[in-house]
């Protein structure tokens, strides 16, 4: 439908709605609708600490949640009081509530949003461990399968991306970010956005770009802390992706909870109005986050809700989720002449324009019952879902034990995370479920060669309980191999996850220390949400291999053992850097040079007690071939500022396996008139190699990319020199120098 032709309905429908309708559209609800339930106060936060310290088992946490959405009341949607839910993801419910809305006075279908963040009920690997993919194909394929599944069962509305720039392993929402670097989280927001929203078989999908902005900023690492973080940091490292995101179209925007240079961003007029509609340009409707409008009181800018809910929208925030503030201050504020009606009419104008361009008016609902078992979680999904996840893993060490050798005919697993579905499926995956993951033991039972026996003994898992050491170090001893599954449980990563101490939980890392002391060899497969602390791991002899495999998903078993027997070949590449202590967090590869870089010498920028470089840097992953990088190239050795560069290396596969490479390249800016970082990724691909195979890659950049932001944040090309980098991660690589030119 053609933009004039939408505003002329949307232009129609302002005109006969009433103020509350109007405000309706503003208001999403959620579960917060319920205020008791029987016997149990409604305490949504409260559930998830109590499950999360172990107060309440999950499956009562659900329970309870169930009942909460059991509670739904029709009557405010059918008075036109509800524009959208959040996360309502049972289908039923969603086609309940749309019926619903079916009976309102304008028939306005409901948003119905959701975390549709790593997959709907085939659920992927986390988007951390996505990045590391580096691979947009595998974004498509995986986004395609959710926006498939996710509308089929009514959902109309997704929150994602998530495109918070994160350098901090510290905080628990790294698992939910495209990683350290701006330039691959801009591809990857395009990537996303597009695939979400184009209209393909499925129609459009409306998806958000979230957190806006610099959430991942927050002081400490600490979830929800305050963000104090420079104009040109913003522009440079915060704002790229979302720029992207708006470029391809997204239809929302998510602010973000915390409060940025002093200005929750909830209530940021600067931020939402200014900036994002102003600079970038964004066409869309801006959501809070969950309950962040009334948070504008505990920020301690707001006096009072009332309060909160006005300067929220004048800020800019069109929808309020779940604070209810709009709905019930809003007619008041109106009222008194404190908000106007054309305020409220913009933001409901953007809303109504989205239900049309997303088709929400033409099919209030998606809801299939015939479709829905054929569709979720079938077996074309699952093979995509164990593909994907195999390019997400990254092997960080490998001494030769992988992929595993024919000699090998009994392997022993171990460790608690290796059976625990819930770990396994990871943190962001509410919509799917844990009965649909393969576990470690049982992927690599179903997938070893014949001959091969697989036995399973706990060990120990994520607690500090050393009592089945014993029986594991005995049944080691007997094995030829052991695979030791350690790391973090679903809930050590995610919101209001944040840590303090990065090191293996419990007692993970004295079981490792022990099976490391055998002779026999052993791998260690990791499962986390964020970058742990592993040096004790990498510096042992005794474990032969570690395979970064991140929070997996529903195939994770199968794709690991994938993995392991060598069926594929691990190619991803890590998009955070990992630090050798947490003390040393944030740390991320792109910083400034200082005045005294780290070395040797006692007056250096370092620490005394721990290495100056990471435990691996950004851009590093191994695989079980080898690539050597060759005959770098570059067009010309002086640059105009109209001209583009292009830059070559040929990479040739030296090794016995074929294999894939992501073959990255940097630049940096050695004198400008402010400091530069030390590199900067520009641009990468991944290519396949088989054996002895050889090939050129090929990078074109144009001289305007090569500027920065000056000190008053304008974005600067200046002339001088540049290295030039190309290598297989941001350590390495080979180099060469330009001159940028007048
Ligand atoms: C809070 C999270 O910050 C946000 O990412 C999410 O979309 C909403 N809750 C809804 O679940």
């Amino acid at each position: 439908m053609e933009a004039k032709n939408i505003s002329e309905k949307v232009e129609y429908l302002l005109s006969i709605m009433t103020l509350a309708e109007k405000i309706g559209q503003l208001n999403q609800t959620g579960t917060t609708m319920v205020s008791a339930l029987p016997g149990i106060e409604a305490d949504i936060d409260g559930w998830v600490s109590d499950m999360m310290e172990g107060r309440i088992s999950q499956e009562e946490f659900s329970k309870r949640m169930e009942l909460c959405r059991e509670d739904l009341k029709t009557e405010q949607i059918e008075n036109g009081g509800i524009g959208s839910f959040v996360n309502l993801y049972d289908d039923e419910k969603i086609f309940q509530v749309q019926q619903a809305a079916m009976k309102s006075r304008l028939k306005i279908p409901l948003f119905i949003g959701v975390d549709v963040i790593r997959g709907y009920r085939t659920i992927f690997p986390t988007p951390l461990a996505m990045s590391c993919s580096w691979d947009m194909d595998n974004y498509r394929r995986m986004i395609k399968i959710a926006k498939k599944e996710a509308k089929v069962c009514g959902v109309n509305w997704v929150f994602g991306p998530m495109l918070d720039i994160a350098r901090d392993a510290r905080w628990g929402r790294i698992v939910e970010s495209p990683g350290e670097d701006p330039y691959l989280a801009s591809r990857i927001a395009k990537t996303v956005v597009n695939a979400f929203q184009e209209n393909d078989a499925y129609g459009r999908l409306l998806c958000t770009a979230k957190h806006f902005l610099a959430y991942g900023a927050v002081s400490g690492g600490q979830d929800y802390n305050t963000v104090d973080v420079s104009e040109r940091t913003l522009y440079e490292t915060y704002l790229p992706p979302f720029r992207a995101a708006v470029d391809a179209g997204v239809g929302s925007v998510m602010s973000a909870f915390h409060d940025l240079n002093g200005v929750p961003c909830t209530c940021s007029h600067s931020l939402l109005t200014d900036l994002l509609r102003g600079e970038l340009h964004f066409q869309g409707f801006v959501v809070s986050d969950a309950e962040a409008v009334k948070q504008c009181v505990a920020h301690g800018v707001a006096s009072d809700e009332r309060d909160a809910a006005k300067m929220s929208l004048q800020a800019g925030n069109d929808i309020d989720m779940s604070s209810l503030d709009y709905s019930r201050f809003l007619p008041d504020l109106v009222d008194k002449g404190e908000v106007s009606v054309s305020s409220i009419n913009e933001a409901v104008r953007r809303v109504l324009y989205a239900k049309f361009f997303f088709g929400i008016m033409d099919e209030p609902y998606r809801y299939d019952p015939g479709k829905i078992s054929d569709t979720v979680l079938c077996r074309k999904h699952r093979i995509a879902a164990r593909e994907v996840a195999e390019k997400s893993a990254v092997l960080l060490k490998n001494d030769g034990v992988l992929p595993i050798r024919d000699s090998v005919k009994h392997i022993l697993v171990t460790g608690g995370l290796a059976e625990d579905r819930a770990a396994l499926l990871g943190p962001w995956a509410f919509t799917g479920d844990k009965e649909s993951v393969v576990t470690v033991t049982d992927g690599i039972r179903n997938n070893a060669p014949s001959g091969v026996t697989v036995e399973f003994c706990r060990g120990f898992d994520t607690s500090d309980s050393e009592s089945g050491f014993e029986e594991m170090i005995k049944k080691a001893e007997k094995s030829d191999l052991v695979i030791a599954v350690v790391g973090e449980s679903a809930f050590m990563s995610g919101e209001a996850a944040s840590k303090v101490n990065l090191n293996l939980p419990g007692a993970q890392e004295k079981a490792m220390l022990q099976l490391a002391a055998l002779s026999v060899p052993c791998i260690a497969v990791l499962v986390s949400g964020r970058p742990l602390t592993i040096g004790k791991l990498q510096n042992n002899p005794g474990i032969g291999a570690i395979l970064e495999t991140w929070h997996m998903g529903c195939e994770s078993g199968n794709a690991m053992a994938d993995l392991l027997f060598g069926k594929c070949n691990p190619s991803g590449k890590l998009t955070v850097t990992f630090a050798n202590e947490a003390a040393q967090e944030p740390m991320y590869y792109n910083h400034p040079n200082t005045g005294k870089p780290g070395g040797k010498f006692k007056f250096t920028s370092k620490y005394q007690d721990a290495p100056v470089e990471p435990l691996y840097p950004f851009g590093y992953g191994l695989s079980y071939t080898a690539f050597a990088y060759s005959g770098m190239r570059v067009s010309k050795k002086k640059l105009e500022l109209g001209d583009t560069l292009n830059c070559e290396i040929c990479v040739r596969n030296t090794g016995l396996y074929a294999g894939e490479e992501i073959v990255q390249m940097y630049i940096r800016d050695v004198t400008a008139s402010c400091a530069r970082p030390v590199r900067e990724l520009k641009r990468f691909c991944k290519i396949k190699l088989e054996p002895g195979e050889e090939k050129i890659c090929s990078f074109a950049l144009h001289a305007s990319e090569l500027g920065f932001y000056r000190q008053d944040c304008t974005y600067t090309v200046e002339t001088g020199m540049f290295q030039i980098f190309i290598g297989p991660d941001s350590s390495k690589g080979e180099m060469l120098e330009i001159e940028l030119c007048d």
